[in-house]
């Protein structure tokens, strides 16, 4: 079989790579993979998948996801994260192939406003109605809609706190917990936010569950694929600390102390409900997944 993987050259894509590597892979990316692809350019796009190509599976994982830079530049931010989406889509039904596609917790809005009742903080399920805060999370709801739209034979696969071996290229290399642990080297003591509540997850387990996915012909449509549990930043950066013994002062924080034009979720953590119906969760704990990629890193020892 083979599969294209759009997104080859970032920190899930690098792990995709190796979740599928005993089928033909083909990897594309705007540079620096086998194939240059741009999801901005939905001509030479096109032509590629269907006059070169011709996958039996995509996988997307590429994306502008630097959230001020969408803010900033929506235009862009739905040419590639929606627009170019639905190109791929378009595509992808035309030679029947099947597209996997990687969004975003972040579709979501804010838990209390929408349920009305105070402290009601259950992750939320793929049955629930999306309400994005920002361009980003806009950009990327549309790319699901038209997706959907375009190409009957799809999975959306929404996840949340991505952190993994390759650099996370949108965020000038460094995933969080790399930041963390940079941070620790130059300072005394670090503040992070205890009012961002979230799952972190490592793009390892996430690409072997796309990976599930794709072997399972009965899965469609909308799935979270998170680890289990749920934190805030604040918490994540104590577990980094703890894992590696790393001797810091970790202050709390709250949005506040960090002014920013972008509004993001306050909880948006997510339940892997269909996954879970399906027989098909593999993803393990966030806490566990966490020490294995430390352990990776050779940051435990
Ligand atoms: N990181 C997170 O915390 C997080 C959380 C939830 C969901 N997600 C979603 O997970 C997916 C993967 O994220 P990641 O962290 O692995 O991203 P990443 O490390 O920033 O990699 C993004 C990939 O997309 C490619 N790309 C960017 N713009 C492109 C374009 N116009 N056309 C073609 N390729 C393009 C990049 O390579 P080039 O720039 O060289 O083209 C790179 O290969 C994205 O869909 C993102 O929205 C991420």
């Amino acid at each position: 079989m083979r599969v294209l993987i759009l997104g080859a050259t970032g920190q899930l894509g690098h792990d995709l790579q190796l979740a599928f590597s005993d089928l033909e892979v083909v990897t594309a990316a705007r540079m620096g993979a086998q194939i240059q692809l741009d999801l901005a350019q939905p001509d030479a796009l096109r032509r590629s998948i269907l006059d070169s190509i011709r996958p039996e599976l995509v996988v997307n994982a590429a994306a502008f996801h630097n959230v001020p830079d969408c803010e900033a530049r929506p235009a862009e931010a739905y040419a590639i994260n929606a627009t170019g989406v639905a190109t791929l889509g378009e595509a992808c039904a035309e030679i029947d192939a099947r597209l996997i596609h990687v969004s975003t917790d972040y579709v979501f809005g804010e838990r209390n406003a929408r349920s009305g009742r105070e402290g009601d903080l259950t992750p939320w399920r793929e049955d629930e109605l999306p309400a994005p805060l920002n361009v980003y999370a806009s950009s990327k709801l549309a790319g699901e809609q038209l997706l959907a739209a375009a190409c009957p034979d799809h999975v959306i696969v929404r996840s949340s706190g991505l952190y993994g071996l390759a650099p996370c290229l949108a965020k000038g290399g460094k995933n969080f917990v790399q930041l963390m642990l940079h941070l620790a080297r130059e300072r005394d003591e670090v503040k992070v936010v205890t009012d961002e509540i979230l799952t972190p997850t490592h793009t390892y387990a996430l690409a072997h569950q796309i990976r599930r996915l794709a072997e399972s012909s009965e899965a469609n449509g909308v799935y979270h694929a998170t680890s289990q549990g749920q934190c805030s930043w604040n918490e994540f950066a104590a577990a980094i600390f703890e894992e590696t013994r790393t001797d810091i002062r970790l202050l709390p924080a709250t949005n506040v102390d960090f002014p920013s034009p972008v509004r993001r979720p306050s909880f948006s953590a997510l339940d892997n409900s269909r996954l879970r119906q399906q027989g098909l969760d593999e993803m393990p704990d966030w806490r566990v997944s966490l020490r294995t990629y430390l352990d990776e890193l050779g940051a435990t020892r």
